[in-house]
């Protein structure tokens, strides 16, 4: 998919993926920490809360019997017993037992947090239970004496309780916290990560998008501007960043290059068309003083078939120096059109007599199909130069007594030239090659391939085109469409 191959979406993507990575750690560490601090902060104040029941209760169990049972009991037996028993002793013992729970329980409410207190005697007897705690009761997991134990359970109801546990020699001492609080903290804390974490990275996709667009955006300007950039028009350059940043240096790095390729271009140019210009000369001089020994009438008859055939050589040669002078100035754009109004049918029909001369001496036959009246607006020396190129291919390429055939057909407002041959036919594989520039099917030295190339290029410079069809050993078709002159239709 194209969008993944933008530098955008990667970047977006990247520091989205970052982004929550970072989020989820700092949540993760910030929900654990806070955990742990919370829970040890809990089990500390369970410690201290367990520790100080102990330490209250312990020096008083020495003095009196906690076991409302034990009390009780005896005071049945001073009923039944004939022995006297200390009745005194039993309802101090009682007395001073209800204020121990009555202070255990005050301290209970004083406690900012809500606890559950449970104290069972040595055989696991209740003694005591907070009233927080209601008809609950605590189990006791047996310890050694002294120590503390703190434990996450269960109760009843299913709710979560830590609970301390110690025992002495007196009594067996359970403290416990519900978990809720800590609980809902966390809940809390998990909440906000929950809402927050997707809200942040929504924003992070939506600015991170933003931004890489906005950084990148000159690169697509780049982009499509450098592709407009060819061999034709070197002259033109990137648009210039303002910022001098990675880009702005890229692009006047860009524009150097273009600079340096478009002198070197001009330079070559340059080289090529004063190359051309000065082979022209002494080729032409080389023509003339062949063409006046020619006339010469006491030659020896081999001095004359070589003279011939070098004369024929040159003249060959000229026409590919002439040939390549055009394309050179075409290219570097130096060639003026002169542009005047054209009675097309008139100059094909002059051209098809020309054609007939040409022909004659390999008796093909030239006929005209069809010759509709057309004005077009071009450069009447060129567009003859276009004919005459596909006129020479089509008697060049067909054998004796063959036949060509012209049309000349209006169509809406297109003027479409045909020039048909009986000719030997181009490869199905070379017909898209042939309008190439030195492209030849067979390279048997009778032309430079460059006559295609020229015609081509004078049927674009008249926003037309040139088209051809063709079927081996059974001819060709080169058709040329060139538009109406708006003034003349
Ligand atoms: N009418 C045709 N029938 C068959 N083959 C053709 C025809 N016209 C062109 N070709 C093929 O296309 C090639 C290119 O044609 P082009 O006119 O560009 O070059 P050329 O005729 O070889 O040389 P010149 O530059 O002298 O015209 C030719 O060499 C020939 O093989
Ligand atoms: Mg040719």
């Amino acid at each position: 998919m194209k969008l993944f191959h933008s530098i955008r979406t990667k970047l977006t993507l990247w520091y989205t993926a970052l982004l929550g990575i970072m989020l989820l750690s700092f949540g993760g560490i910030s929900y654990f920490f806070t955990r742990s601090t919370l829970s040890d902060n809990l089990d500390r104040s369970l410690h201290s809360e367990v520790t100080w029941v102990n330490e209250f209760i312990e020096p008083k169990a020495k003095k009196v019997r906690l076991k409302r049972s034990a009390l009780l009991e005896l005071q049945q037996l001073k009923k039944s017993a004939a022995a006297p028993i200390e009745t005194e002793q039993i309802s101090t013992d009682s007395a001073a037992v209800d204020e121990i729970w009555n202070q255990i329980y005050q301290h209970t409410i004083l406690s900012p947090r809500r606890q559950y207190i449970q104290i069972l005697d040595r055989n696991g007897d209740l003694l005591y239970r907070s009233p927080s705690l209601g008809k609950q009761s605590l189990r006791f997991t047996d310890i050694p004496y002294g120590w503390i134990k703190v434990v996450t359970i269960y109760n009843d109801e299913g709710h979560e309780l830590r609970i301390a546990s110690t025992q002495n020699d007196y009594v067996k001492i359970l403290v416990a916290y519900p978990m809720e609080e800590l609980n809902e903290v966390l809940d809390g804390i998990f909440m906000i990560f929950r809402i927050l974490a997707p809200i942040a990275l929504l924003i992070s996709v939506i600015g991170g998008w933003f931004l890489a667009h906005r950084s990148l955006k000159p690169v697509d300007t780049i982009t499509k501007t450098a592709r407009e950039i060819s061999a034709k028009n070197l002259n033109q350059r990137l648009p210039a960043q303002a910022v001098d940043d990675e880009l702005g240096r890229l692009t006047a790095t860009f524009n150097d290059m273009i600079g340096r390729l478009q002198e070197s271009f001009v330079q070559i140019q340059q080289f090529s068309a004063d190359a051309s210009h000065e082979l022209r000369t002494p080729l032409t001089i080389m023509r003339g003083e062949i063409e006046v020994a020619l006339r010469r009438r006491r030659l020896p008859t081999p001095t004359r078939e070589l003279l011939t055939s070098v004369h024929d050589e040159l003249v060959r040669l000229s026409s590919i120096v002439e040939s390549l002078m055009i394309l050179i100035k075409t290219e570097s754009g130096r060639l003026a059109f002169q542009l005047s109004n054209i009675v097309l049918d008139e100059m094909v029909l002059g051209l098809t007599e020309d054609a007939r001369v040409l022909a004659s001496k390999k008796k093909i036959t030239v006929e005209i199909l069809r010759m509709d009246p057309v004005i077009i607006r071009g450069d009447a020396g060129r567009l003859r130069q276009l004919f005459l190129n596909l006129i020479e291919n089509a008697i060049k390429y067909t054998p004796q007594r063959g036949t060509v055939s012209f049309s000349l057909t209006r169509e809406n407002d297109q003027a479409i030239v045909s020039i048909s041959d009986t000719g030997i036919g181009i490869p199905k594989k070379d017909v898209e090659k042939v309008f190439d520039r030195f492209y030849r099917v067979k390279s048997d030295g009778t032309g430079s391939g460059l006559g295609l190339a020229i015609a081509k290029w004078i049927a674009e410079a008249h926003h037309g085109t040139i088209q051809v069809s063709s079927r081996e050993k059974k001819g060709s078709t080169f058709t040329v469409t060139l538009p109406v002159s708006p003034s003349a239709s």
